[in-house]
């Protein structure tokens, strides 16, 4: 019911009586009244003035499901969504609800993790609604092998909402990283469970900085935040959603067509790594290539220093710029 009252405020925009609603939707003044505080605990602010009625004056700014429903795409595949208040990785969460057999796909967010996971081992600081921690739990017909492109995917869609709603320049470092001047912003972690020749579910985890305002040392030359980059709070719900229904609609696509050919220009032209002397660094061992574009398959094809293309895959590797992260 709040949903519905919510919708009518939401269209209407102006001053919605008590009477009106109750009569709409079929329901007694007081559990008008009841679902009305609820959706202002929520952190929505609504205004109720004698005579005239109900009126939304702001949105919610918190991941509550109200919102995020509201704002998703009508023929999203994201019915199920959980939300915590804590948890230790939404990835580890997902994967718990899929060997549960608890839920097929889904969206699962924390307002904070207590043991955020990074790509190789490493953590991920994740601050109690600072930022948006979710992971889309997806199960897809399509082979294990060309699975790793959900990570390409995310992270332009990801790149995609960022831009809509904030007007702030993003970069992707391949595979997986955004980088707002020369910092990263956010990150991607991708696991799956397979068998042989099909993918039992993939968990695509990410990490968007939003509204953090410092950084622990270790981090604070390398890390950024939206709120930090633009000077001002950003609205987590709308980044989230933005994000959402972006990769709605690029991953219906990629089902169809199981290769990036059909975003593959735009993300070469986001891409940081395109024409930058890069460093590659694999099991330890470091050397130096010419970035030249991403590929459809999602590899990076490189110059190296005897001047022959190689392109290399995600996986153990990680990439720098020669004089630094990006
Ligand atoms: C990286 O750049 O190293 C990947 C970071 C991924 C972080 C997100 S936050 C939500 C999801 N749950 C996790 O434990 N990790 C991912």
């Amino acid at each position: 019911m709040k949903d519905e009252i919510l919708k009518v405020l939401m269209t209407t925009k102006e001053y919605v009586s008590g009477a009106g609603l109750s009569e709409t939707l079929g329901v007694s003044r007081t559990a008008i009244w009841k679902a009305i505080h609820k959706l202002k605990d929520e952190g929505y602010e609504i205004e109720a003035v004698p005579n005239r009625g109900y009126r939304l004056l702001i949105e919610t700014t918190n991941l509550v499901e109200t919102a995020i429903r509201l704002h998703l795409s009508k023929a999203s595949r994201f019915t199920t969504i959980k939300i915590y208040e804590t948890v230790d990785s939404t990835n580890s969460e997902a994967k718990r609800l899929k060997v549960n057999k608890s839920m097929n796909e889904g969206l699962i967010i924390a307002k904070e993790q207590t043991a955020g996971k990074g790509r190789r081992g490493k953590n991920w600081t994740s601050a109690k609604d600072e930022g948006i921690w979710a992971s889309l739990v997806l199960v897809p017909d399509i082979p294990p092998t060309i699975a790793s492109m959900l990570t390409l995917i995310a992270g332009m869609s990801a790149t995609m909402a960022i831009e809509d709603r904030t007007g702030l320049e993003v970069g992707i470092k391949w595979p997986n990283d955004l980088v707002i001047s020369g910092k990263k912003v956010c990150g991607i972690l991708t696991e799956m469970s397979t068998e042989a020749d099909y993918i039992n579910h993939v968990v695509v985890g990410i990490g968007i900085n939003v509204n953090q305002t410092f950084f622990e040392e270790a981090l604070k030359d390398v890390a950024t935040s939206l709120k930090i980059e633009l000077g001002r709070e950003v609205n987590r719900v709308e980044i989230l959603t933005t994000f959402l229904n972006h990769f709605e609609t690029l991953y219906e696509k990629f089902l169809k067509i199981m290769d990036l050919s059909f975003m593959i220009d735009k993300y070469n032209s986001m891409c940081v790594n395109v024409d930058q002397e890069l460093r590659i660094i694999e099991h330890g061992a470091t050397k130096q290539a010419t970035g030249i574009k991403v590929t459809d398959q999602g590899g990076l094809m490189v110059r190296n220093k005897e001047g022959n293309t190689e392109i290399i895959y995600a996986g153990d590797v990680s990439i720098r710029g020669i004089n630094g992260y990006v």
